[in-house]
């Protein structure tokens, strides 16, 4: 399988009022074609950043960010615009997508009309009908505004407006976090469908496993801004490798989020500051030992394909 994104040592570093957050810290990650990854963790560890530097809708502070095989870091902001035709978010509140001045029909269009080589006004316009009815709306919404349909609604046309220039890739940013439990089944069907119909591949993210894990095929876990395990969905629940992933499966609610979908609420980092030496999950592992404060710890294969950052990992390595 090609690798559609290929983030390479990717880190990001805010500096504010003298303080710096390392948000996203040497992480690497792939996401193949028509493949979806579920990234989870907990609030704070960095999703949203890394899915920020994954679009390059900010700059990451070192490493290399590779779309359709074109490592793009260094591509100025009129080439990033052609090439994000190819790849798309969808954010969890759809008002990121959806400016309240404008009609839906704009705002779906956007992506087409920004571009210098946009199509006629005809095709826009037949595009936008098509992108409403994949994500199985009137297409007569597209003269409505955004605060004249219901959350359900707007998240759709999040969707719409994020296939209509053709992606190889979304990135789903939490895209059910905000909405009724009533609504959420139909907009995880609906992403099940077009990535069928359309071939899409996926980075899902979601601070809860329970919405991913029907979808993902394969599973990356983050823990203050690092990947602490990676690895085939199944195997990783079944045998996680490390502590915090571990909590996370004991957390999850074992329904089917197509049928009853109830995450878990979202927890935010604990008060306790990690040592800046040593495994930064040890203030809060049952398992930590003498040498997790000290040790450096860094990702290693348990077995093909399934990698933690752990130094007494759950499953020994094979
Ligand atoms: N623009 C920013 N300026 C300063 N700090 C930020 C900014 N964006 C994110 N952060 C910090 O980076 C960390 C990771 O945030 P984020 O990527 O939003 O995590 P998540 O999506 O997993 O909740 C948090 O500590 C957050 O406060
Ligand atoms: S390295 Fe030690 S503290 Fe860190 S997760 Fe593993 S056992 Fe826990
Ligand atoms: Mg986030």
């Amino acid at each position: 399988m090609s690798q559609v994104l290929s983030l390479r040592a990717v880190g990001k570093a805010f500096h504010r009022g003298g303080l710096t957050t390392t948000a996203v810290d040497a992480v690497d990650l792939e996401v193949g074609e028509r493949e979806t990854v579920g990234l989870i963790g907990e609030s704070g560890s960095g999703k949203s950043t890394l899915a920020r530097i994954a679009l390059m809708l900010i700059t990451p502070s070192c490493g290399e960010v590779r779309f359709e095989g074109e490592e793009l870091t260094a591509l100025s902001p009129r080439q990033l615009r052609v090439r994000r035709a190819r790849m798309q978010i969808v954010f969890q509140e759809p008002a990121e997508a959806l400016d309240p001045q404008h009609t839906v029909g704009w705002s779906v269009a956007e992506p087409l009309t920004a571009r210098r080589d946009r199509p006629s006004p005809g095709e826009v316009r037949e595009r936008v009908a098509e992108a409403l009815r994949m994500v199985r709306l009137d297409p007569a919404l597209a003269t409505r505004y955004p605060g004249q349909l219901s959350g359900g609604q707007q998240q759709r046309v999040g969707i719409a407006r994020a296939i209509i220039s053709r992606p190889s890739l979304l990135v789903l940013d939490e895209p059910t976090s905000s909405l009724d439990l009533s609504v959420r089944a139909g907009i995880i069907a609906l992403l099940q469908q077009l990535q069928a119909d359309l071939g899409l591949a996926y980075l899902f993210i979601s601070h809860d496993l329970s919405t991913v894990e029907y979808l993902a095929d394969r599973l990356v876990v983050m823990y203050r801004g690092r990947v602490v395990e990676s690895g085939p969905t199944a195997a990783l629940i079944a045998a996680p490798g490390h502590p915090y992933t571990r909590a996370l499966v004991d957390a999850r609610l074992d329904v089917d989020p197509r049928v009853l979908p109830a995450p878990a609420p979202e927890t935010a980092v604990g008060a306790t500051t990690p040592a800046e030496t040593g495994c930064p999950y040890a203030h809060r592992c049952p398992r930590v030992a003498d040498d997790c404060r000290t040790a450096t710890v860094t990702l290693a294969p348990l077995t093909a394909g399934h990698e933690v950052a752990c130094l007494h990992p759950l499953v020994p390595a094979r």
